[in-house]
């Protein structure tokens, strides 16, 4: 506890000294959460990112996170406290693949998941997330749509659309593994509960949900909504914030091994070191960053 108290300490003060603004996304760990200045989910953090008044980003997160962050504010110097933290679903897609997909779909508008690399927002149209996919693919006039790389957000965001949605055969291997049957034990146990799950979940599980949010809806939704009890499909971190924030009601894990253990890679030791030595520092290059903002952009236009 003293160490931590230490840590905690230290960090404000880097902080202070370097002009930095510390950024966590709601699956980081609970230290690291209470030391940042802002907690979000992906919308909400690239928004941050775009528009505060600092030096320094410490992004608490994964890669694709920083490295949106680095191209909305090429000026600042952003760092990625745990460089190996990458999120295995960007990984699923490449800049290749995506060109493949234009030649073969020429009238398709290509729409990726903010969870891609720089390259492959550098070859999209527009980028989305999970609290503005469906508003995103609605607000393009094509009719066909390619969305990449996940397929369950596409499935979802399908649901709501008229368009024709391409979807690539991406999926987390975090939300991809809740079942049918966890979603049925999960309602055996907690009777009276909610289900509330992420749109990355299988189309399956989502069937059986009663409501689906971006991580930062969830929580406004279990917080504001009526109920007491919520059995929450998404990953297990964002449970700090529901007990913090959402006093007098009742958040059960819909399973208590959805941990992405790449957002686990950071902790205050790591945001320490990253504010002392001013690295890891992520850097996107120019060319592929300009094109990629444009994507970005494009997504933060959408009301
Ligand atoms: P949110 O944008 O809803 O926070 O989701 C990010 C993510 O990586 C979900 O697995
Ligand atoms: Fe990527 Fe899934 Fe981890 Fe989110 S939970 S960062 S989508 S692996």
């Amino acid at each position: 506890m003293e160490e931590y108290r230490g840590l905690h300490e230290r960090i404000s003060a880097l902080k202070e000294e370097r002009d930095a603004v510390i950024l966590a996304h709601n699956y980081q760990i609970g230290p690291v959460q209470d030391v940042a200045d802002l907690v979000g989910d992906s919308l909400e953090l690239s928004r941050a990112a775009a528009s505060m008044d600092c030096e320094v980003i410490v992004f608490c997160g994964v890669d694709f996170m920083a490295e949106t962050a680095a191209i909305l504010s090429p000026k600042k110097m952003v760092l990625l406290p745990a460089p190996d933290a990458c999120c295995p679903m960007a990984e699923m897609v490449t800049a290749g693949e995506v060109r493949l997909l234009r030649e073969r779909y020429p009238d398709a508008a290509v729409v990726a998941y903010v969870n891609t690399t720089a390259e492959v927002k550098a070859e999209s149209d527009i980028c989305c997330t999970s609290a503005n996919a469906v508003k995103v693919v609605e607000s393009l006039h094509e009719d066909q749509v390619i969305f990449v790389p996940d397929r369950n957000l596409a499935l979802y965001v399908a649901r709501f659309s008229k368009k024709e949605i391409l979807p690539w055969e991406g999926y987390c291997i975090v939300h991809d593994r809740f079942t049918p049957a966890d979603v049925r034990a999960a309602r055996e146990k907690h009777p009276e509960a909610e289900v509330i799950v992420h749109p990355e979940c299988r189309p399956e599980v989502i069937d059986l949900a009663d409501g689906v949010f971006s991580t930062s809806g969830i929580i406004r939704h279990a917080c504001t909504g009526e109920g007491k009890e919520f059995i929450i499909g998404t990953e297990v971190g964002i449970l700090h914030r529901l007990g913090q924030e959402c006093p007098g009601k009742w958040c059960y894990p819909l399973s208590e091994m959805a941990v992405c253990v790449n957002m686990k890679k950071t902790d205050l030791q790591k945001v320490c070191t990253a504010l002392e030595r001013l690295e890891p520092r992520i850097t996107v290059p120019e060319e592929v960053a300009r094109r990629a903002r444009t994507a970005i952009d494009r997504m933060l236009a959408v009301k």
